[in-house]
This record gives C-alpha cells, sequence and structure tokens, in this order.
C-alpha cells in the first residue's frame, strides 16, 4: 500500500555518472594531508598501508592509500617530460610504493593540481595531463585527486572548469586504467552541477579545519552556490552547513566531498568527531581518513570502526540524506534534522546539536517522514540508536523499541549528534540484526 509509493519514487531514472565503474558508493581510506602535510615519505605511506591492515580497518572498507600534495622532485624529467617523484623521500620511485601497497590487498592514490603549480607549489598537471594520467597508470595509480591552484584563471564559469577538468577525465581514461578521479576544486563554478560525468566526486568547499564550529575570514562564504572565495580553515560544522542544498546532485558514481576526516587529529572531542563522522556517513561524502592510523586512541578507532553508520554510508541505494529543518537558538548555534532513506524501506536520520548548551527535543515523525507522507508519519518503526552498541552481541545498534509519532524527549548533549536507523514495524518482524 503506501510503502510501495515510496519505492515507486525511488525508481526514477538513475542520473548518468562517469562510466569508470569506479565509486559506486563513496570511496574509502586514508590520506597523508591532514595529519602529515607535506611532511611525507615511503615510509609515512607504508606505515599508514600496513596500520591499515593491521588494525583491521580494510575490513571495514577502508581500502585507498593516498599520497597527497609534496611527493614530486623540483622539476619534471627534462628529456620526456614526465613527473618524477622526489628521490629523497621516494628512493625507490612511485611505482615500487604503489607495488607494496597494492601487495599488501590495498589500493594506492596520488595527487596534483589542474594549474601550473600544484598548492604546495609543486609541478602542477595544466597542459601536461596526457604525460602525467599515463604515467601514473604506469606507476599502478587507482586514485588521482586533483587540485585547483595555480590555475591560470582558467575558472569563472562552469564551462571553462568543466573543460579544465574534463581534459583530465580523457586523460585518465585514455590509459585503459580503471583510476577514481576525485576532483578538488573547491565547489568553484558548481562542479554539483558539471562534473556528474566527469569526476567520481568534487569538493564542495574550502579545506576543512579541525576545528567544530569556528568562524575564519579565510573561509569567508555562508553558503557554497554562490561562493567567490572557497578558501581554507571552514570549521568542520559549517562545512555540513555547506552540504545541505547539494546532496540532490550525489549518487553512485559521482559524490559530494566534504573534504577528508580530520576524526583522531585533536582539535575537536569525541562528541564532536561522532558529528563529524555521522554526517560525512549521512551524507554520503568519500570516508577518507586524515589521522595517524599507525598511533591512534581507543576513542578514535572506536568512532571510525562504527560499521553502523559506514553501511549507512556505503548503502547501495546511494541517497544522501536531506536536512528536513534548522532551528536556530537563542544562546547560539542550533539543532538540526535529518532523513535519508536507506534499501529495504529503512531510513536514518539524525539529531544534531551545535548550541553551546544540552537540548531536549521531541522529534516527531511528521518531520522524519516529510517526503514519505501521513501513513508513514503516524506509522510505528523499530529504532537503533547507531552509536550505542547492543549489549549481548556488542553491534553497533541498540533496539530501542517500537516508536508511533514520535521520539520524545531526546536528551542530546552539546555539539553531539545522535542517528537512529528506523524500520517500518510491519516489515521488521522479517529482519534480523546482520542487515544493520
Ligand atoms: C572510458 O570511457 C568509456 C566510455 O565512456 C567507458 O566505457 C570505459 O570503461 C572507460 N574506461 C576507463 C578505463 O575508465
Ligand atoms: C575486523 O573487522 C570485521 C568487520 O567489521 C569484524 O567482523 C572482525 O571481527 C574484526 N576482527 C578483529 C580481529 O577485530
Ligand atoms: C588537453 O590537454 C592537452 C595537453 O595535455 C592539450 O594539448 C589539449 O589542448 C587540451 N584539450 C582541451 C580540450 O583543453
Ligand atoms: C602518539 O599519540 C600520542 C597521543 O596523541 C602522542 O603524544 C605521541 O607523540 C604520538 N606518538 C607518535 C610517535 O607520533
Ligand atoms: C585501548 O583499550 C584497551 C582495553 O580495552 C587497552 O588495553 C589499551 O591500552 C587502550 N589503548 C589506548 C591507546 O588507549
Ligand atoms: C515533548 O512532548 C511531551 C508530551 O507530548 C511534552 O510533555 C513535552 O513538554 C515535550 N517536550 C519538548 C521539549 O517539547
Amino acid at each position: 500500500m503506501a510503502l510501495t509509493l515510496f519505492t515507486l519514487a525511488l525508481a526514477l531514472p538513475a542520473v548518468l555518472a562517469l562510466e569508470n565503474g569506479l565509486a559506486r558508493t563513496p570511496q574509502m581510506g586514508w590520506n597523508t594531508w591532514n595529519h602529515f602535510g607535506c611532511g611525507i615519505s615511503e615510509d609515512t605511506i607504508l606505515s599508514a598501508a600496513k596500520a591499515l591492515v593491521s588494525n583491521n580497518l580494510t575490513s571495514y572498507g577502508y581500502e585507498y592509500v593516498i599520497v597527497d600534495d609534496c611527493w614530486q622532485a623540483p622539476a619534471r624529467d627534462p628529456s620526456t617530460g614526465a613527473p618524477v617523484a622526489d628521490p629523497s623521500k621516494f628512493p625507490n620511485g612511485i611505482k615500487d610504493v604503489a607495488d607494496q601497497v597494492h601487495n599488501m590487498g590495498l589500493k594506492f592514490g596520488i595527487y596534483s593540481s589542474a594549474g601550473t603549480y600544484t598548492c604546495g607549489g609543486r609541478f602542477g598537471s595544466l597542459d601536461h595531463e596526457e604525460i602525467d594520467a599515463k604515467t601514473y597508470a604506469s606507476w599502478g595509480v587507482d586514485y588521482l585527486k586533483y587540485d585547483n591552484c595555480y590555475n591560470e584563471g582558467r575558472a569563472g564559469t562552469p564551462k571553462i572548469s568543466y573543460d579544465r577538468y574534463a581534459n583530465m577525465t580523457r586523460a585518465l581514461n585514455a590509459t585503459g586504467r580503471p583510476i577514481l578521479y576525485s576532483m578538488c576544486n573547491w565547489g568553484e563554478d558548481g562542479p554539483w552541477n558539471f562534473a556528474v560525468d566527469i569526476a567520481n566526486s568534487w569538493r564542495i568547499s574550502g579545506d576543512i579545519h579541525d576545528d567544530f564550529d569556528r568562524y575564519d575570514d579565510r573561509c569567508p562564504c555562508t553558503s557554497i552556490l554562490d561562493c567567490k572565495l572557497p578558501g581554507f580553515h571552514c570549521a568542520m560544522s559549517r562545512i555540513i552547513d555547506f552540504a545541505a542544498p547539494v546532496g540532490q546532485k550525489a549518487g553512485p558514481g559521482h559524490w559530494n566531498d566534504l573534504d577528508m576526516l580530520e576524526v583522531g587529529n585533536g582539535g575537536m572531542n569525541f562528541d564532536e568527531y561522532v558529528t563529524h563522522f555521522s554526517m560525512w556517513a549521512l551524507v554520503k561524502s568519500p570516508l577518507i581518513l586524515g589521522n595517524d592510523i599507525t598511533n591512534m586512541s581507543n576513542d578514535t578507532l572506536t568512532i571510525i570502526t562504527n560499521d553502523a553508520l559506514i553501511a549507512v554510508n556505503q548503502d547501495p541505494n546511494g541517497s544522501p540524506a536531506s536536512r528536513i529543518w534548522k532551528r536556530t537558538l537563542p544562546e547560539g548555534g542550533d539543532l538540526q534534522l535529518w532523513q535519508g532513506s536507506l534499501v529495504n524501506n529503512q531510513f536514518v536520520f539524525a539529531l544534531m546539536n551545535t548550541s553551546p548548551n544540552p537540548q531536549t527535543v521531541n522529534v516527531s515523525f511528521t518531520d522524519v517522514f516529510v517526503d514519505q507522507g501521513a501513513s508513514y508519519q503516524s506509522g510505528t518503526f523499530t529504532l537503533y540508536d547507531l552509536w550505542q552498541k547492543d549489549p549481548s552481541s556488542g553491534a553497533w545498534g541498540l533496539n530501542l523499541g517500537d516508536f508511533t509519532g514520535s521520539v520524545p524527549n531526546v536528551q542530546i548533549g552539546t555539539h553531539q549528534t545522535k542517528v537512529w536507523k528506523a524500520i517500518p514495524v510491519s516489515t521488521s518482524q522479517k529482519r534480523d540484526r546482520a542487515e544493520l
């Protein structure tokens, strides 16, 4: 009956994506930049790859090991024009590192900029797309993060940005090697509109900063929709605000990238990192770790291995959650309600508190199921709290029982996010915990 109405809505034609077969669910992995910046070497990459395996992070889906900026030598090969790695950091070359990463069962990613130079001042790939893509493929590269520094002014309209980035799409495709294309033009010219069929993901904003909500003039825009200076030092919760309108543009093979994770880097507390990880998971951002995974606290490991949240991020529907409401509070900050649909007529919703005080909230199903209509709004759902563990199995997702009409009197701490999975009771008896 009413349950089938929503199934029909999901049958709308899918938007075409880049046809390289990759990132059908958001990519997961680790990147050097947020923790190590330019201070990288062969050892940084190989130690991280080993830690991904030894900490069992690979079983959770983290698979790409990505070298960000500053791997390059001072200049290209003078005779061939091919890119060359810094011999002091990578004495055995990039291919050797990629081979070792592959031998650990992982995939290998690299970085460049669609400009004359990279952001760290190394040689960029603008007008060298073909030779760079070919060289990366010969090294066994599986992933390219492609930045936007020193772009020689080749931005300003979607068409100009499209041409610059699509050139690399063609160059990567021509290598014959499937290489995940992670565009990083900071949201300039609206990649959610123009990059859907040329990239697997695109950054939506300036760079993240390991901070919950501090405003910084270097990230001056209040919205990304008409942003003239994406900048950097964007606090984590500001990027969640930026992401709210553009969820509608993402899907399998083409994702909004909210930037790499800061979980474990020390600038936020446990609840704030839970908010960070939860919201990146719900809106289907790539989950690229950015901490030192060779030296993690238990709290950090706990957050990044919440497999109930990871399952939301990797849900085969690929449907990003959207914001239902945002209520500004007199004491500063706000409460936000987000909801998304999952496979098998299941749902996820989250309540986030960015205010300085704890809050008590009745979460109404009229709001949670605003897109699903009256029969859902008056329906009964089994709710699982995805940040609590089942005491008998130890698995993430505590069964809170059946709820009709609302979740009353939710106590939510400052900077905290609570996430629930909702299963309609009419079908819940048939489901077992394995699907959580
Ligand atoms: C190149 O593009 C074509 C068509 O767009 C696609 O079928 C093919 O799989 C792509 N190859 C790679 C390696 O991405
Ligand atoms: C590794 O992760 C998998 C997948 O979540 C889990 O089932 C398994 O118990 C973990 N193993 C160890 C040794 O932690
Ligand atoms: C793409 O880049 C190559 C250099 O790698 C250049 O020769 C070519 O003109 C570019 N094509 C477009 C459409 O910008
Ligand atoms: C490991 O992490 C701890 C706590 O953050 C820090 O004090 C220590 O310096 C780190 N060790 C290394 C080798 O980075
Ligand atoms: C993590 O917790 C275990 C016990 O659960 C403890 O033995 C270990 O020392 C802790 N590690 C850190 C880095 O706190
Ligand atoms: C939640 O609803 C209950 C009863 O429906 C009411 O007594 C309570 O005041 C409400 N709480 C808030 C925070 O609105």
